[in-house]
C-alpha cells in the first residue's frame, strides 16, 4: 500500500497543496518554516483522531484558528490521501477525504468519504460517507459480481460529530479499504532523532518493540533485537563495522542496579566505550540501522532531517538505507536541508517547498525542465540546489 497523493486545504501554510505521483521514497527539501514538519503532522493529526476524537486533535493544535490558514478562518479544512490498494487482485486507487468544520465554535467532521472506482468506467464510488456523524459504509465491498444499487449500505450514528467512521468501521475486516487506512495511519511513525536523548543508560524495566520518535529508548529497542533477533542484530552489526571506522562489535548490558546501556567496542582497544562517551555519528547511525531493521517495520515512516551529526559519505549510505527499507514496501519520507544528503537522491524522489505570499507550494524536482536535464546528464541534486536551481530556498 502507497500514498500516491496528498492534498490539502486550509491546513496551516497549506492553504491549497496538491502533491501527486509521490514515490516510495520521497525527499522534502525546505528552508526552516517552510512547512515540512507541518506535513508530516498531517499523518499525526489524523492519529490524534483515530486515537482520540477530532476536536481534540484540533485542540492539541491550538485550536481551529490555529489550524485552519491565517484569513481562512470562515472555511473548512480539507485532508485528501489517495492511495493504491489490492482489492480483489487490481491495484486500486482509494481516495480518503475528510472536511473538518468549526460551527458555533464546535468542531465537527462536515464530511468524511472512501471512494474508490469498481469498474473501468463510471465515476469512483463512495464505500463511506458520514456526514456530521451519520452516514453509511458498504458491507460487501469485495464482493464485485453485485452491481453498484445491489451493494449493502449500513447506515450509523455515531456516538458524537467529531468522531471518524473509520475509527470504528476499520477495526473490521469486511470494510476493507477503511481497514486498511487505518492500519496506515496507526502505525506511521516519526523519527525526530534527538541524539542526547538517546544517550545515557535507561531503566531496563520493560520491552521496547519499536524505536521511539526521539531514539530515547535505543537502549530497550537495541536489547531487544540482541535477545530476540539475533540474526537482525549481527546484520546492524556487520554494517556499523563496514561504516563506522573502528567499530568491532556493540553490545547491550544490563548493570548491577536494573540500567541498560551499550557498549562500543573498538577493535584498536581492550576496553569498550559505553554509549555516553562514543562519538555523535556512531550513535545516531546505530539508532538508525535499529529503526530500519525494524522486524515489524512501519507502513509509513518520516524521519525528520537525518543530517545532523553524520559524515557526508554516512549519509549517502543513510540515504540508500532509507530507499531499500521502501523498496521493501514501506514508504518513506525524509525532510532535509542537507546538500550532502540530497546528492544521494534520484530525480524523481525529490520535492522543495517553497513559499509565496505567506503560504506554502511544493515542487517536484522531475517537472522542471533544467534540473532535469542536468540530472539526465550525470549532475547531482545537492550541487544543483547549492547552484540555485531548486527555486528559492537555499541550502544552510
Ligand atoms: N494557521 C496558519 N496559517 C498559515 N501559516 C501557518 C499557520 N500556522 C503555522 N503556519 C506557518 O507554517 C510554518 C510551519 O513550519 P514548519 O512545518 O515548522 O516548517 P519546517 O519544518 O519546514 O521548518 C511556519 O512558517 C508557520 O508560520
Ligand atoms: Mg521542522
Amino acid at each position: 500500500m502507497r500514498i500516491e497523493e496528498i492534498r490539502l486545504q486550509n491546513y496551516k501554510c497549506y492553504k491549497k497543496l496538491k502533491i501527486s505521483r509521490i514515490p516510495a521514497m520521497a525527499v522534502f527539501v525546505g528552508a526552516n518554516g517552510t512547512g515540512k514538519s507541518t506535513l508530516f503532522d498531517v499523518f499525526g493529526f489524523l492519529k490524534h483522531c483515530l486515537t482520540y476524537n477530532v476536536n481534540k486533535a484540533v485542540q492539541s493544535r491550538g485550536g481551529f484558528q490555529e489550524l485552519v490558514s491565517r484569513e481562512h478562518r470562515g472555511e473548512t479544512i480539507i485532508i485528501e490521501i489517495k492511495f493504491r490498494l489490492n482489492i480483489t487482485g487490481v491495484e486500486r486507487l482509494v481516495t480518503y477525504y475528510l472536511e473538518i468544520a468549526e460551527i458555533d465554535k464546535s468542531i465537527i467532521v462536515n464530511r468524511e468519504i472512501l471512494r474508490y472506482k469498481r469498474g473501468a468506467h463510471g465515476s469512483p464510488y463512495h464505500f463511506l460517507d458520514y456526514k456530521a456523524g451519520k452516514g453509511y459504509a458498504i458491507t460487501n465491498e469485495e464482493d464485485f459480481t453485485k452491481e453498484n444499487e445491489e451493494l449493502t449500505k449500513e447506515y450509523r450514528e455515531l456516538e458524537a460529530n467529531d468522531i471518524l467512521a473509520i475509527k470504528g468501521l476499520g477495526q473490521f475486516q469486511k470494510f476493507k479499504a477503511a481497514n486498511a487506512f487505518r492500519n496506515l495511519i496507526e502505525n506511521w511513525h516519526l523519527s525526530d532523532f534527538h541524539i542526547n536523548k538517546a544517550r545515557g543508560t535507561k531503566d531496563a524495566v520493560g520491552y521496547d518493540e519499536h524505536l521511539s520518535v526521539s531514539g530515547d529508548n535505543l537502549q530497550l529497542v537495541a536489547h531487544n533485537l540482541f535477545l530476540n533477533h539475533k540474526d537482525i542484530f549481527q546484520k546492524i552489526i556487520k554494517k556499523m563495522q563496514e561504516r563506522v571506522p573502528g567499530i568491532s562489535s556493540i553490545e547491550p548490558e544490563t548493570t548491577v542496579d536494573g540500567r541498560l546501556l551499550l557498549k562500543f567496542q573498538d577493535g584498536s582497544f581492550k576496553d569498550p566505550f559505553i554509549d555516553k562517551y562514543v562519538s555523535d555519528g556512531t550513535i545516531k547511525m546505530f539508532a538508525y540501522l535499529v529503526m530500519l531493521f525494524d522486524p515489524h517495520p512501519h507502513p509509513l515512516l518520516c524521519v525528520e532531517e537525518p543530517e545532523n551529526q553524520l559524515y557526508p559519505h554516512l549519509l549517502t549510505e543513510l540515504a540508500e538505507e532509507f530507499r531499500l527499507y521502501s523498496r521493501h514496501g514501506d514508504q518513506v519520507f525524509v525532510s532535509t536541508h542537507s546538500p550532502d544528503f540530497l546528492n544521494a537522491m534520484e530525480l524523481e524522489e525529490v520535492f522543495w517547498l517553497e513559499k509565496r505570499d505567506g503560504f506554502t507550494e511544493i515542487k517536484r524536482a522531475s517537472d522542471d525542465e533544467q534540473i532535469s536535464a542536468y540530472m539526465l546528464d550525470g549532475d547531482k541534486m545537492g550541487y544543483l540546489w547549492k547552484q540555485g536551481f531548486l527555486g528559492r530556498v537555499n541550502p544552510k
